[in-house]
């Protein structure tokens, strides 16, 4: 695993935006789309103003992107204040000059006879667009990588999943109780997210620092899918240092190639 610690999620955030800005600019120069999946969460908001500061600042242009989203709650109306569509026009897309038909966010509204194939349209999708050639992904408490929980295989697809309750109790605060949050969530699969050519993860603070060490120190396991991401070969973690607070140092990785790396 490649781990670089920041000294703030700011700092990390802008190293992560840069990568991002990288990849457009690649593709671009191509004449080729640049597929990103995207993420929600308090994680990647910094990451998301740093893109829209360039975008304005720099002119960064957005018009050779197709973004995938993670995932998306079950029963919320798409325009609902917590929906993750809504999350993601806010912080992201409102700002930026994306076409709205590249954007893809799982719908969490369909009737549950059309949800399968919607997530095989998902799937279909993200394989027309060429694959995901840059996915960045938060971790909860629980190991989640999107909503994909404890005991999701490593293989599993998009499809609709039950929330943790760890999961759900985060989410009160946002929703206003525990009991307004949705049980429910349609998340690209394990598989699905594993198939993306490079994979960054970020985490922030120490909440994240006990999680941190056991999915990427621990054994692969379904008790935490964060742990496959040990067996991608193209991972970059990006940490601040109360997240990485936990982690064991290098010479105590038997066997892991670890990398410290970054502006501790
Ligand atoms: C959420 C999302 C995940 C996110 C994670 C961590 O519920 N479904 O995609 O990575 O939980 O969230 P946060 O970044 O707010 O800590």
């Amino acid at each position: 695993m490649n781990y670089q610690i920041f000294p703030s999620a700011e700092v990390a955030s802008k190293a992560i935006a840069l990568e991002i800005r990288t990849l457009i600019g690649r593709r671009a120069a191509q004449g080729r789309m640049a597929v990103l999946g995207l993420a929600t969460g308090k994680s990647p908001v910094f990451v998301y103003r740093e893109l829209v500061r360039m975008h304005r600042e720099e002119g960064l242009s957005f018009a050779n992107v197709v973004s995938f989203n993670l995932d998306e709650y079950v029963g919320l109306d798409p325009f609902h204040a917590r929906s993750y569509r809504t999350f993601m026009h806010e912080h992201l897309f409102d700002h930026i000059d994306i076409l709205p038909g590249n954007i893809h966010i799982p719908a969490g509204d369909l009737p549950l006879a059309e949800t399968r194939s919607h997530c095989a349209a998902y799937e279909a999708a993200i394989e027309g667009a060429g694959g995901i050639d840059l996915q960045i992904l938060g971790i909860g408490r629980t190991g989640h990588i999107g909503f994909n929980e404890p005991g999701a295989g490593r293989g599993s697809r998009t499809s609709v999943v039950h929330l943790d309750e760890i999961t759900r109790a985060d989410a009160a605060d946002d929703f206003g109780g525990f009991g307004n949050v949705p049980s429910q969530a349609i998340t690209m699969g394990c598989g699905t997210i594993l198939e993306a050519r490079k994979i960054v993860l970020m985490a922030w603070g120490s909440k994240k620092a006990e999680i941190v060490a056991r999915a990427f120190q621990g054994p692969v396991s379904d008790e935490i899918p964060a742990s496959y991401l040990q067996e991608h070969d193209n991972v970059a973690i990006y940490l601040d240092a109360p997240a990485a607070a936990d982690l064991a140092p290098p010479d105590a990785l038997a066997g892991k190639t670890a990398c410290f790396t970054g502006l501790r």
